[in-house]
């Protein structure tokens, strides 16, 4: 079992996830006039749901994550708190996962708040239910084991956290190992074979040492942070 589950998502399941999750909002009979994506995760999601919807408004609002000092809790705040008049409009505000639930939750109370729309609801490809502290109005997937879904406009950001991240914390990487040693402690973290994430293994590998947080010599990798 590895450490930390991740589950690569590829293109196709993007599309067949946005399409499912379009059909449920089609069958609930509710339209929206708007949507509005929770940036950056919710983007390709909801520019899907706009091509499948029929819908040609699409506006964004970003959520920026941050550890409150000498606190454990992440919290959520809107970076750019602009405001829209959206009277009268159904809003549909849409996220790529509900994991804890804070992201979107803020998102909601923001625009019904400051854009004043007709109605707004919520949807989301994935939803966390043993987590979450929200349940979105729309979902397509339901997750009960947590997991990382590493969705595939991430996919170099992270990698390269993953990278960093046995960097601080694998002892092993404090000694200098090869990138085949590299290779398998990586499977055994996250249970994904660098063999099938292609260049961006590679190009992540090179980005974790231009930032100072690995360095390789004579193809020995060595943490140094
Ligand atoms: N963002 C927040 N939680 C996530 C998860 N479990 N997988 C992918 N992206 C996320």
């Amino acid at each position: 079992m590895a450490r930390v589950p991740v589950k690569l998502v590829d293109w196709n399941e993007i599309v067949e996830w946005s399409r499912g999750l379009a059909g449920r909002i089609k069958e609930s009979g509710w339209t929206p006039d708007l949507i509005v994506a929770v940036s950056r995760g919710g983007f390709v999601p909801a520019r899907l749901l706009c091509d499948f919807l029929d819908v040609s408004d699409l506006l964004a609002v970003q959520s920026q994550h941050w550890v409150e000092a000498a606190r454990a809790a992440e919290r959520a705040i809107l970076k750019y708190p602009y405001r829209v008049d959206a009277s009268g409009k159904n809003v549909l505000i849409v996220d790529d996962i509900v994991d804890t639930g804070e992201t979107l939750m803020l998102a909601r109370d923001f625009v019904e708040r400051e854009w004043k729309p007709g109605q707004t609801r919520t949807a989301a490809l994935q939803w966390i239910s043993t987590v979450a502290k929200y349940k979105p109005d729309y979902y397509y997937i339901e997750v009960r084991d947590w997991t990382w879904f590493q969705y595939p406009w991430t996919r170099l950001e992270d990698i390269t956290q993953f990278i960093e991240r046995l960097a601080r914390e694998d002892e092993r990487l404090k000694h200098g190992i090869g990138v085949d040693a590299l290779r398998a402690i990586f499977v055994e973290w996250y249970g994904v074979r660098p063999e099938d994430l292609g260049w961006y293994w590679d190009e992540a590998l090179r980005r974790a040492v231009a930032r100072g947080v690995l360095v390789v010599e004579d193809g020995v990798y060595r943490s140094r942070v």
